[in-house]
C-alpha cells in the first residue's frame, strides 16, 4: 500500500480538512480557521496541513515540529511563501524581468530565489504570476511578463524550470512521478487563473467580461505552458469570469485545466477567495462556498476556514461526497511526498549561505538588473553621462529610496537592503560630486524642497531626476485612474526641467514604476528617458551602471506605452476592423482628440549603439503543419560600441476564417554585436504555432499567404516584411 493511501485510510474528516487548509500565523482573517494567535494546538490536531507567509529556518523547523513529530499522523506541513523576484536578494520585478526578453536570465533569477527561499524553510512559492496585463491601470502588471501571450509562455517555462529545478514535464502535461526533492528547489504555483489582467475599467478585483476567445488565445496560454512544463501547482484568481467566480469555476478548473490541459497537481484558491463567493453572491455561506470550490476542483483552501468549518456541513446534506475530498487530499499529500517533505520536512531549513554564493547572487541581481532598463528616449546623445561630469544634482523622491526600490513584494528583503540611485553613483563616480535634494515627497503637496532643489541646478554639470511611484502604488490593491505622476511630482519637474533649460543643461529622468506611467510631457521635455520599474536590491549600482555607460541599455518595454490614459487597454496585437484608423479619413477607429498611436510601442527601446536591419529572408516558400519557418535577417551595429539588439518576428495573417490581429509575436532573438559588426539573426516558427482558433472555438490550420514582419519593435513602419504560402492539411 503506498504511503498516501496509508494515511488517508487512517485520517479522520478534521485531519483530511486540516490537509486541504493553508492559514498564517498572526494575520488579519475572515475565515475562523486562524482566529487563534497561536496555532501550535491545531497544527498537533492535524487541523491545519500548510501554512503562508512563514519563513525563516528556526522559526519554520518550530512549526514543522509540531506537524511532523507532535501530530498523530505526523504529515508534514507545507510552507508557502510569495517570492515573486527574489527571497532576500531582490531581482527586478517580473514586468521589468521580462524588458530583457531572455528566458535564460529568467529562468536564472527563480533558481536563485528558490536556492535562498529553500534554506530559509519555504517550500512552495506563490508564483510565478503569468497574467496577461493590458492594462495599466491595473496595479498588477508588474507582478507579470506583460501584454503579450508569447512572452508570458516563455516566462512560463523559464519560471517553473528555475522555481522547480528542472524541466519537470512530459509532452502529456504535468510529469506526476518525477520529484522535486533537490536540496534548492521549491514548488511552484502558476497565478491567478485566469483573465485577472482584464479587470473592468482596470479596477482591482472587479468583474472580467471578455471573449471566450480572447481567455484562450491571450490569458490561458501562459498557464497551459507552466502545465507543461511540470508547474506543481495553480491559483485561481480572485474574479468572475462573467459572473462566475474563478474559485468556483468547474468548467475552467475541472473542464479545461485538469480536463484538456491535463493537469494533475494541486489547485490552491487565493487568499480567503473560497469566503468571498458569499460576497460574490453564488453562495448563502461558508459551507455553500466550500462545496462550491471543492466541487470545481479546489484543493487547498488559503485563509479562508471554509473547508475545515463548512464541508462537515456540505458533507452531511449530501452537497459534497467523501470522495471529493478524499481526491482533493491525496492531491495536497502527494505534493507533500514530491516536494521530499516526507523524507526529511526540514529539509528546507538550513543555515545560511556562504558569502560567496550570496555575492554570486548580488552580481546576477544587478546584472538583470540593469538589462531590464528600458530607455525610451536619448536625445543628442545625453547619456551615457560624460566622463568629464564633476557636479552632477541628484533630485527627486526616488534618488535616495532603498525601500521602494524592492516594488510591491520584497518577501524577506529589508528596507535598507536595496542600493539606491544615490549611492550607486557615489560608487560609480567616486570623483563627482553629487548635489542630492529630494524636492518633493512621491505623493502629498509638501513642495518646501522645491527651491533648494532648483538652487543646486545651478552648480551641476547634469541634472538626474529619479520620478515615479511608490511602491505600493502598484501591485495588488493598488489600480490607478490616474496614470500621470503622483503628488506634485509634475509641478516639481516642470519647474527643473525649466530651470535647466534656462541653465543650458541637460536633465536626465529615471522613472520608477510598476506600470508604464502616461507621462508624454515628459518624454518631450527630458533629455533622456529611462524606465527603471523596480529593479531590487541592486537597483542603484544598476541605475549606474547604464547612466555612465559601463552598459549599454538593452531592455525592450514589454509592455505598450500610452500617450493618454484614454487608450487603455492598449497593446500591439489589435485587429484591423472594418475602418482600420486612418488619419485622413474621419470615419475610421480613431478618437478626434489623441493619436491612436501609443506613445511607444511594444519592444521600444534604446541602446548606446545603433543598429539597422536588412535582407530578411524566409524560407521555405510553403510551408504545411509540421514544417518549421525560418526567417534570417541581417543586422548591423552601425555604433561605436558593443551592444545587444533583440530582433522580433511577428505574423500577420491578412485573410482568415476569423479576423486575425495584425501583428501576432512568433519569435525573438537577441544579438551581440561590437561596433562596426555584421550578425545574422535567425529567427524561428514551428507551423503548428500558427494553428488559430476557428469560428466553433476549435484550433485550424488554414491555407493561404502569411505575412513574416521582422524588425526591433511592434511599429509596423519598422518592420521588414516578406510573406510565406500556408498549404492547408
Ligand atoms: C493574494 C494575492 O492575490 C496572491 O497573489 C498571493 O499569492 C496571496 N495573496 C498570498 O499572499
Amino acid at each position: 500500500m503506498s504511503r498516501i493511501d496509508l494515511l488517508l485510510g487512517q485520517m479522520t474528516l478534521t485531519e483530511k480538512l486540516g490537509q486541504l487548509t493553508m492559514t498564517a500565523e498572526g494575520a488579519a482573517v475572515t475565515g475562523p480557521v486562524s482566529a487563534a494567535a497561536d496555532l501550535s494546538e491545531e497544527i498537533r490536531r492535524g487541523a491545519v496541513g500548510s501554512m503562508l507567509n512563514l519563513y525563516g529556518a528556526e522559526h519554520v523547523r518550530q512549526r514543522q515540529r509540531l506537524a511532523a513529530e507532535q501530530s498523530r499522523l505526523r504529515i508534514p506541513l507545507l510552507v508557502g511563501l510569495d517570492i515573486l523576484h527574489g527571497h532576500r536578494t531582490l531581482f527586478p520585478m517580473p514586468l521589468a524581468e521580462a524588458c530583457l526578453f531572455d528566458p535564460h536570465a529568467w529562468e536564472l533569477t527563480a533558481r536563485e530565489a528558490a536556492r535562498e527561499a529553500a534554506r530559509d524553510g519555504v517550500a512552495m512559492t506563490f508564483a510565478p504570476m503569468l497574467d496577461v496585463s493590458r492594462d495599466p491601470r491595473w496595479g498588477r502588471g508588474v507582478e507579470g511578463p506583460g501584454e503579450d501571450p508569447l512572452v508570458a509562455m516563455r516566462f512560463a517555462r523559464a519560471k517553473v524550470r528555475g522555481f522547480q529545478g528542472t524541466d519537470q514535464g512530459t509532452e502529456q502535461g504535468t510529469d506526476q512521478g518525477t520529484d522535486l526533492s533537490g536540496a534548492d528547489t521549491i514548488g511552484a504555483v502558476a497565478k491567478h487563473l485566469c483573465g485577472y489582467g482584464a479587470v473592468t475599467a482596470g479596477r482591482e478585483y472587479a468583474s472580467v467580461d471578455i471573449s471566450e476567445r480572447t481567455l484562450l488565445e491571450v490569458h490561458l496560454p501562459a498557464f497551459a505552458a507552466a502545465v507543461q512544463a511540470g508547474v506543481v501547482a495553480i491559483m485561481p484568481a480572485f474574479i468572475d469570469l462573467a459572473g462566475v467566480p474563478m474559485t468556483a469555476n468547474a468548467s475552467l478548473l475541472r473542464g479545461r485545466l485538469r480536463g484538456r490541459l491535463g493537469f494533475e497537481g494541486t489547485i490552491i484558491s487565493d487568499y480567503n477567495s473560497i469566503g468571498e463567493l458569499v460576497q460574490h453572491g453564488v453562495a448563502a455561506d461558508l459551507s455553500e462556498a466550500a462545496a462550491l470550490a471543492l466541487q470545481a476542483g479546489v484543493d487547498i483552501d488559503m485563509m479562508a476556514g471554509a473547508y475545515l468549518h463548512g464541508l462537515p456541513a456540505a458533507l452531511q446534506r449530501g452537497a459534497v461526497g467523501m470522495e471529493l475530498i478524499d481526491a482533493a487530499v491525496r492531491r495536497v499529500l502527494r505534493l507533500k511526498e514530491r516536494l521530499g517533505l516526507f523524507e526529511d520536512p526540514y529539509r528546507h531549513c538550513r543555515s545560511p549561505e556562504e558569502p560567496a554564493a550570496l555575492a554570486h547572487r548580488r552580481r546576477l541581481a544587478r546584472q538583470v538588473a540593469s538589462r531590464a532598463i528600458v530607455m525610451l528616449t536619448n536625445r543628442a546623445d545625453t547619456l551615457p553621462l560624460s566622463p568629464a561630469t564633476r557636479r552632477l544634482a541628484v533630485l527627486g523622491p526616488l534618488a535616495d529610496a532603498s525601500g521602494e526600490m524592492r516594488g510591491p513584494w520584497w518577501s524577506a528583503a529589508g528596507e535598507q537592503d536595496c542600493v539606491t540611485v544615490l549611492a550607486g553613483l557615489r560608487t560609480a563616480l567616486p570623483g563627482a560630486q553629487l548635489l542630492h535634494v529630494r524636492g518633493v515627497p512621491i505623493e502629498g503637496t509638501d513642495d518646501a524642497g522645491l527651491a533648494a532643489a532648483l538652487e543646486v541646478c545651478g552648480g551641476a554639470d547634469a541634472i538626474l531626476l529619479c520620478l515615479g511611484e511608490a511602491a505600493l502604488m502598484s501591485g495588488e490593491a493598488a489600480s490607478r485612474a490616474r496614470l500621470d505622476l503622483p503628488g506634485e511630482q509634475r509641478r516639481f519637474a516642470e519647474a527643473v526641467l525649466g530651470r535647466a533649460r534656462a541653465l543650458g543643461k541637460r536633465v536626465i529622468v529615471v522613472l520608477f514604476a510598476g506600470r508604464p506611467l502616461v507621462v508624454p510631457w515628459l518624454a518631450e521635455q527630458a533629455d533622456a528617458l529611462l524606465a527603471a520599474w523596480f529593479l531590487g536590491s541592486e537597483a542603484g549600482n544598476a541605475v549606474a551602471d547604464v547612466l555612465i555607460g559601463r552598459t549599454s541599455p538593452s531592455g525592450r518595454t514589454a509592455v505598450t506605452w500610452a500617450r493618454d490614459a484614454g487608450q487603455v487597454p492598449i497593446y500591439y496585437a489589435q485587429r484591423r476592423g472594418g475602418r482600420p484608423a486612418d488619419a485622413n479619413d474621419h470615419y475610421s477607429s480613431r478618437y478626434i482628440d489623441v493619436p491612436v498611436q501609443p506613445l511607444f510601442p511594444f519592444g521600444h527601446g534604446l541602446g548606446y549603439a545603433r543598429f539597422t536591419l536588412s535582407e530578411l529572408q524566409v524560407s521555405p516558400a510553403a510551408v504545411r503543419p509540421g514544417d518549421d519557418i525560418e526567417a534570417r535577417v541581417t543586422v548591423v551595429n552601425e555604433g561605436a560600441r558593443t551592444a545587444q539588439e533583440t530582433v522580433f518576428l511577428f505574423t500577420h495573417d491578412r485573410l482568415a476564417s476569423v479576423a486575425r490581429p495584425t501583428l501576432e509575436l512568433q519569435d525573438w532573438a537577441r544579438i551581440e554585436l561590437r561596433a562596426g559588426e555584421r550578425g545574422t539573426v535567425v529567427l524561428r516558427v514551428a507551423a503548428e504555432q500558427l494553428r488559430f482558433l476557428g469560428a466553433d472555438l476549435e484550433p485550424v490550420f488554414e491555407a493561404g499567404e502569411l505575412e513574416i514582419l521582422v524588425g526591433p519593435c511592434a511599429d509596423r513602419t519598422r518592420l521588414l516584411a516578406a510573406s510565406v504560402r500556408l498549404i492547408g492539411s
